[in-house]
């Protein structure tokens, strides 16, 4: 099967490290195949950088499958690039015309600093979850799977919010580099389910504070869902709010009692 070779030309974001400026530098891209995915075009740059004895561009990337949430690029502008519900890893090169200008820059966001040319540092992510993403269970043998009966409908929006890959993607196309599409996926997740219950409030508590200490506030702008490969939905947050709301009731009656 034949298929077409391009031309472009790429502008890509180099920084030493985290206190180095940054800068733009442009490559020329010749004969790339559409059927290259869009790591494997950097890839190829990557080895003519090697073979001329320059410094090769660090990105992120592991899985190369839309499931380990690494790969992280701004591609023209957009989180992951123009392709919806997709990850860097999913784009593949037919989606470029050849002759095209790309732009690929790192995550912009204060709570995720720069460590080297396209790779940020997601480790506020973790903090996050640290401080409530996770349920207490009686360790043992593991329980049949239908032993909690669980109403489909809840299942099933359980199951959209564990979709989140943590890439980061909603913050980097926030303009107020807000959190809150991620938070609110992992605790919804636990949240709805009954093995979530016990923690519930406390979580949300914890997990809401400590995403305000690190990230920017929503301003309901919703770039966050159209940037999520997932295509979690904004409504995620609304329920996070709720839950907030309630938490800070139920957990001043708790310790009151204590
Ligand atoms: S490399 Fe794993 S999601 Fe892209």
């Amino acid at each position: 099967m034949s298929h077409s070779l391009k031309n472009l030309k790429l502008k890509i974001w180099r920084q030493k490290g985290p206190e180095d400026k940054g800068r733009f530098e442009t490559y020329d891209i010749p004969e790339i195949s559409d059927e290259a995915s869009f790591l494997e075009m950097l890839d190829i740059l990557n080895e003519r950088l090697i073979t001329d004895n320059t410094e090769p561009v660090s990105f992120d990337h592991d899985c190369r499958e839309g499931i380990c949430g690494t790969c992280s690029l701004m591609i023209n502008g957009q989180a992951h690039g123009p392709q919806r519900a997709s990850a860097t890893c999913q784009l593949h090169m037919r989606t470029f015309k050849s002759g095209d200008e790309i732009v690929i820059e790192p995550w912009r966001a204060s709570a995720f600093p720069i460590i080297k040319d396209l790779m940020v540092d997601r480790s506020a992510f973790d903090r996050i979850i640290e401080s409530g993403g996770f349920i207490t269970a009686a360790t043992g043998g593991a329980p049949d799977a239908n032993l909690i009966p669980i109403p489909k409908p809840v299942a099933d929006a359980a199951m959209d919010s564990a979709a989140c890959i943590g890439c980061g993607a909603c913050v980097a196309a926030c303009p107020n580099g807000a959190a809150n599409l991620f938070t609110a996926a992992k605790l919804t997740h636990l949240n709805l389910l009954p093995q979530g219950q016990a923690e519930r409030f406390k979580r949300s508590e914890a997990m809401v504070e400590t995403m305000d200490s690190y990230f920017g506030s929503c301003t309901n702008h919703g770039e966050c869902e159209a940037a999520c490969p997932k295509e979690i939905s904004v409504d995620v947050i609304a329920m996070m709010n709720s839950d907030y709301r309630k938490a800070k009731i139920t957990n001043r009656k708790t310790l009151s009692r204590t």
